[in-house]
């Protein structure tokens, strides 16, 4: 089982101030910056580009772990990683096996991760379980994507537990990324189906101490970790 790890998202900050966000997630000590990437197509938001993931870049150290949920990922992934994101994850329901391939040869040439993200009614298609070695975070989503604050989806565990089953029973090291609604009260449940790595906007930003909210989240999945 991989370490657990805590991702804020920082489209749950003030989006004028993400200066700000990414200086909490570093002084709250998370290990990567969750960076939301919208077009208004794939879902109903509209947030940021590879110019201000660039923009970011120099502000901190930590790997930036962007989730493009867009249509076309093939004309801007290179954009993202030459902006230096060092995980680029992309949604299943906008590739099939060949799309795929390609996008992982160009990210896998630049040194970065590839990461696969499923909503949350979609399940692993058939290519991506044929290509799982190739994956480094599956992410699995818990809120439709578009925007930060919502519950999260209790109905989605199932299909966590069964993904990181496939994993664990395919003796890989793959990430497995809960992300949407990520609350301390709902951190053990994603745990123990196997989650290590924790999205969290609301969940840290929306709170009264953003930098304590994150050392808080990983002392409960670290307790949770323990009493498995
Ligand atoms: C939803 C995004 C999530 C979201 C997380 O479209 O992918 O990363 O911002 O925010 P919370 O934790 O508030 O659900
Ligand atoms: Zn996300």
């Amino acid at each position: 089982m991989n370490e657990i790890r805590i991702a804020p998202s920082i489209l749950a900050w003030d989006l004028g101030d993400l200066e700000r966000a990414v200086e909490i997630s570093v002084e709250g000590g998370a290990d990567q910056v969750h960076l939301d990437v919208i077009d208004g197509h794939f879902a109903p938001n509209i947030t940021f580009g590879p110019g201000t993931v660039k923009a970011l870049r120099p502000r901190c150290d930590l790997k930036f772990d962007t989730h493009l949920m867009i249509d076309g990922p093939q004309v801007y992934a290179e954009k993202f990683l030459d902006a230096g994101s060092d995980l680029l994850t992309f949604h299943a329901e906008v590739l099939d096996g060949k799309s795929f391939d390609i996008l992982h040869g160009l990210v896998r040439s630049k040194g970065k991760e590839v990461g696969l993200a499923v909503k949350p009614k979609t399940n692993l298609p058939k290519w991506a379980i044929d290509r799982l070695d190739k994956i480094s975070t599956l992410l699995v989503m818990t809120v439709n994507p578009g925007f930060s604050g919502q519950a999260m989806d209790m109905s989605v565990m199932p299909k966590l537990q069964e993904i990181s089953k496939l994993v664990e029973e395919r003796g890989l090291d793959t990430d497995i990324e809960v992300d949407g609604g990520v609350e301390p009260e709902n951190v053990h449940e994603v745990v123990k189906r196997g989650g290590n790595v924790l999205v969290a906007g609301a969940g840290v930003y929306a709170k009264k101490d953003p930098v304590k909210a994150i050392s808080e989240l990983r002392t409960k999945a670290m307790d949770s970790r323990k009493s498995l």
